[in-house]
């Protein structure tokens, strides 16, 4: 049989996006934003999100579509994410693929939006070994996974136990003034600044506390830290050394990812490390996964910036997967899980 062509459908947040793969190949990724429409109120509001999506559903899929040269006969299964996200997105995407599937006969998959983002690396690298790292980094999610088999066997190994990697950055942006989302601002101003002008802390990596939770990640007080330091600046009148801040920051985020990364790969004896979720399109992090994996004999795969970032092609290609691997469907009356696992 030749490779599945799956269509892949994503809303769980302010990205509507589709996409058409057929094996490792992407024939299509189309992604519309409502991003512009939130930045004024310095964070997603799910209201708008899910409305943006009930309107870019249709063009979207569409396009998709068209940009693959197919129609929706040509697709042997139709993937969306189920969860987690926020419950209205979702629902918009859901009840979309739902209605696409069933009026056009097509097997439905309901998947899990940050597996996607793992699988989502074989569409640059190609299939990955059997046993791996992933590491999946963005404004919800901070997450260091086990990967046995994408299609049925990914354990939890560690995650934040407060914020994610992401809204820490994002949160620090806001208080330096920088519009939403402020994590692409931390990332430029720090590339100016110098890393160690501040004493930034580096969440759980010492004392009791890191000792019981080895490879999960806190990054609550890191951005409290921070956010009192320039408080307290201001309140004494002084400049903000606002690169230096930045720079700070994102070395402490970055040096905790990369340390507790490496460190699970070495106890999991993996050789492979896939990295994914928006925010590893910063260069900070990028760098020190880099300099660690070649320090620990690990191959570090961090894919190019559009599929980091949310999109229809994480949906597919986890789709993919579960077809190849002889996964059943999904039952017609599957919901959304804005908390999934
Ligand atoms: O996966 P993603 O696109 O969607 C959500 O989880 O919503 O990730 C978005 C997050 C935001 O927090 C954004 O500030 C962060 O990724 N981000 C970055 C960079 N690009 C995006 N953070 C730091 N540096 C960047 N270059």
């Amino acid at each position: 049989m030749s490779e599945p062509i799956v269509l892949g459908i994503e809303s769980t947040c302010d990205e509507t996006a589709a996409a058409v793969v057929q094996g490792g190949t992407l024939l299509s990724n189309v992604v519309a934003s409502s991003m512009d429409e939130h930045a004024r109120y310095g964070g997603v509001i799910p209201e708008i999100a899910s409305r943006a999506h009930a309107q870019q559903f249709a063009p979207v899929v569409t396009k998709a579509l068209a940009d693959a040269n197919m129609d929706i006969s040509d697709v042997d299964a139709i993937a969306v994410s189920a969860g987690p996200g926020l419950a209205g997105c979702l629902a918009v995407g859901v009840s979309g693929a739902k209605a696409l599937a069933w009026g056009a006969n097509k097997p439905l998959y309901g998947i899990n939006h940050v597996i996607g983002h793992i699988a989502v690396t074989q569409l640059q690298f190609g299939p990955f070994p059997d046993d791996t790292l992933a590491l999946i980094v963005s404004g919800g999610h901070t997450s260091l996974l086990h990967v046995q088999d994408v299609a049925r066997n990914v354990q939890v190994v560690g995650t934040t136990l407060d914020d994610a990697a992401g809204e820490c950055f994002d949160k620090v942006a806001r208080l330096l003034g920088f519009p939403y989302p402020g994590g692409p601002y931390i990332d430029r101003h720090a590339q100016q600044g110098d890393p160690h002008a501040l004493r930034v802390p580096m969440g759980l990596t010492q004392g009791r506390a890191a000792k019981a939770h080895p490879y999960d990640f806190s990054f609550s007080g890191v951005k409290t830290a921070v956010a009192r330091w320039v408080e307290q600046r201001q309140a004494q009148g002084l400049p903000i050394p606002v690169d230096d801040v930045c720079a700070s920051l994102a070395d402490s985020v970055a040096t905790v990812l990369a340390r507790k990364a490496m460190q699970a790969c070495k106890v999991f004896d993996s050789k492979t490390l896939i990295v994914g979720g928006g925010f590893s399109a910063n260069s900070q992090l990028r760098a020190k996964l880099t300099e660690y994996g070649q320090k620990h004999g690990v191959d570090v795969r961090i894919p190019r910036i559009q599929l980091c970032t949310d999109n229809g092609a994480m949906v597919a290609m986890l789709g993919s997967n579960l077809v190849s691997a002889g996964v059943k469907p999904s039952s017609p009356d599957f919901g959304i899980d804005s908390a999934m696992p």
